[in-house]
């Protein structure tokens, strides 16, 4: 992340945490973003859930049936109980919220919802998102039994939540299909914003993905309004820049980032900076090792050329040689539908290939991939447009 974080004078969680006590109550209009959600998800919720909405976007659309979800800062759980729907009785959601009457209002009404569509698959559960391995609950009932009296017990209670994260983490290590989040990750502190980023990486599987909605900046918040309790707790000041909200993804080991929504209006303007919703949806699975078995890939356009996150650029219509994990990825969504690929007429087996130098630009020439000794004629076209060429 650009951005230095800074060391606030305020409490942050301490004053996150008041605030949404307070909106679990009764209805906060200052806090709520007006969304134009999937109706026919909504029947199956009460009112109460519905009302106690304070998201700025709808990260439930982009998912898939049967995907297991992590929803982080789930609240009263409007956006969880949508995703159960979309999701379906083979798919299971997962709402994370360190707020006790938030929690309470969900877990309230799971049992109605889950009647109301037909099967159980939410639950809720208490943590906070930057530390998805620490489960709150499990921690406070250890406290129950041995109290923080003294440093003493104040270590010792450090080190069970140490040995908690370890032995029976509240989610664990690539165990989830996609997260998501309605603007939640703007109210985190500045000092574990990276490690919220990377938090959300460990959990996703590989070949799983983030959907975030959150509140971006056009420009950089600056320190007095980070200092202002109220503009923190209402999504205002926490907010990263959007380049830095991109960058964070990057930063934590995502590929493939974009975003997926961007409001035009902002939500809200603060002494002239424009603070506004945005959805971006990111990748996990571009780690690993490189592998050469004489595939190639053709950007197709329609800019001049592509540069990925790792630095290769590709020129329009240009055959590329490609690692097999690279060419594996740009089959794959966000990916597929802007390159052509080649595979070589002999295939490489994977127990055969050799390490491929992913570093800088590599054309592919065809006799790579067809052979040095291909000489075939050929006298038959085959067009798949038509059917018929002459
Ligand atoms: C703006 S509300 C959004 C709630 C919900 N996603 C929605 O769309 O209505 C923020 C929620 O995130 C929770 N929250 C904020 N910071 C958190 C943190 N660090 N860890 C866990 N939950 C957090 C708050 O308790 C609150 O329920």
């Amino acid at each position: 992340m650009n951005a230095s974080p800074i060391s606030h004078p305020i409490n942050v969680e301490q004053a996150v945490r008041q605030r949404y006590s307070e909106a679990s109550q009764a209805k906060v209009d200052a806090l709520c973003c007006p969304i134009e959600y999937d109706r026919q998800y909504l029947k199956a919720i009460p009112q109460e859930v519905l009302e106690r909405d304070y998201g700025c976007g709808d990260p439930s659309r982009f998912l898939r049936v049967g995907e297991r979800v992590l929803d982080l800062g789930s609240g009263a759980g409007k956006i969880a109980f949508v995703a159960a729907q979309i999701v379906g009785p083979d798919g299971r959601i997962i709402g994370i919220d360190m707020n006790d009457d938030m929690l309470a209002l969900a877990r309230k009404h799971q049992r109605a919802v889950g009647e109301a569509i037909g099967y159980h698959n939410v639950e809720f559960r208490k943590g906070r998102i930057q530390d998805l391995a620490l489960d709150l609950e499990k921690l406070e009932a250890e406290l129950k039994v041995y109290p923080i009296q003294n440093v003493d017990s104040f270590l010792t209670a450090e080190a069970r939540a140490d040995d908690l994260r370890v032995r029976q983490p509240l989610v664990p290590s690539e165990s989830i299909d996609v997260v998501i989040s309605n603007c939640v990750l703007n109210l985190v502190d500045s000092r574990a914003k990276a490690q919220l980023f990377r938090e959300i990486f460990r959990v996703v599987r590989i070949g799983g993905r983030a959907v975030i909605s959150d509140i971006v900046s056009d420009e950089p918040v600056p320190e007095e309004m980070q200092n202002d309790p109220d503009l923190w707790s209402g999504c205002i000041s926490g907010a990263l820049t959007e380049e830095q909200f991109l960058q964070a993804f990057l930063d934590a080991g995502f590929y493939g980032v974009r975003l997926q929504k961007w409001d035009p209006q902002p939500w809200r303007t603060v002494h002239g900076i424009e603070f506004r919703s945005v959805t971006v949806e990111a990748f996990k699975g571009k780690q690993g090792e490189c592998f050469e078995r004489n595939q190639a890939v053709i950007y197709k356009g329609p800019f001049k050329e592509v540069l990925d996150d790792d630095n290769h650029r590709m020129e329009r219509g240009c055959r590329y040689a490609v690692c097999d994990k690279t060419f594996q990825l740009l089959q794959k969504e966000p990916y597929r539908d802007s390159f052509e690929f080649i595979q070589p007429r002999a295939e490489v087996p994977l127990e055969a290939a050799k390490p491929f130098d992913c570093d800088g630009k590599k054309i592919r020439h065809p006799r790579q991939t067809k052979g040095e000794t291909y000489a075939a004629t050929s006298s038959q076209n085959h067009c798949r447009d038509s059917g018929s060429c002459c």
